[in-house]
């Protein structure tokens, strides 16, 4: 197998995304490894998980800087420090400025709550309940200036059942997140799939002969094929 991807993780909180990459990266035939964690927010809960999974984990609190683009400096220098590769935006949940997308640029993904465009922002699930969609889901997308756009790498569709409040939305969602992002990042790290001209393209034979046999629509709620008469 060719060299590993490495990975830097970003959080902000509870780090459940950054647990599900780590564990994917496990796998010895995955080609990512996860090698450093880094905050904005010294208090976010998944500093300790990762240390506890055995990854170094860093907090670079932003308000010890006196501009972005000082915080942006120092979070750059760490990762140059660790040899990263690839960032894995995980929940982080700050903004950053034009000069560091630039110099990760298609190097940094990012997952978001919703199936993108539609929802970039807060408050995906209660948005999308109030607006009355049928389907919902998540994207890992690479990141771009304005917040929750770029590439779209993956996606995942989440059927809005019945009685769903906001949150019982939001956990079968993150249920989805888990999965798509080691999905994502290993289509990205093998060089599944590349970005081309600003626009996603498909590398790996096996991925592009998937695409040629489109899948079956998913229906939501779901169609009973009544008997001809
Ligand atoms: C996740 O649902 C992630 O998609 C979302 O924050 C949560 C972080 O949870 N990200 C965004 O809304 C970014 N726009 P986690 O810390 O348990 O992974």
């Amino acid at each position: 197998m060719t060299k590993k991807k490495r990975v830097a993780i970003l959080i902000s909180g509870r780090g459940s995304n950054m647990a599900s990459l780590i564990e994917a990266a496990r796998a010895p035939d995955y080609p990512a490894e996860i090698v450093l964690v880094a905050s904005n927010r010294p208090e976010a809960a998944g500093l300790d998980r990762a240390r506890a999974a055995g990854i170094p984990a860093v907090a670079i609190d932003h308000k010890a800087y006196a501009t972005r683009m000082a915080f942006e400096a120092k979070l750059h220098t760490t990762l140059l420090d660790a040899g990263i590769d690839l960032i894995c935006s995980a929940g982080f949940m700050r903004m950053l400025t034009g000069g560091f997308v630039d110099r990760w640029r298609n190097r940094q993904l990012n997952i978001h709550p919703s199936l993108l465009p539609s929802f970039p922002g807060l408050d995906t699930h209660a948005r999308a309940l109030s607006e009355g969609v049928k389907i919902h889901g998540c994207t890992v997308h690479f990141v771009r200036l304005e917040m929750d756009t770029g590439p779209i790498i993956a996606q995942a569709a989440v059927p809005v059942v019945a009685g769903e409040t906001a949150d019982s939305l939001a956990a079968r969602v993150l249920e989805a997140e888990h999965v798509l992002y080691p999905h994502a990042l290993r289509l990205v790290a093998s060089g599944a799939v590349a970005v081309e001209n600003d626009e996603i393209v498909t590398k790996a034979a096996d991925l592009a002969a998937a695409q040629q046999r489109p899948p079956r629509p998913l229906v939501w709620p779901p169609v009973r094929i009544e008997a001809r008469i």
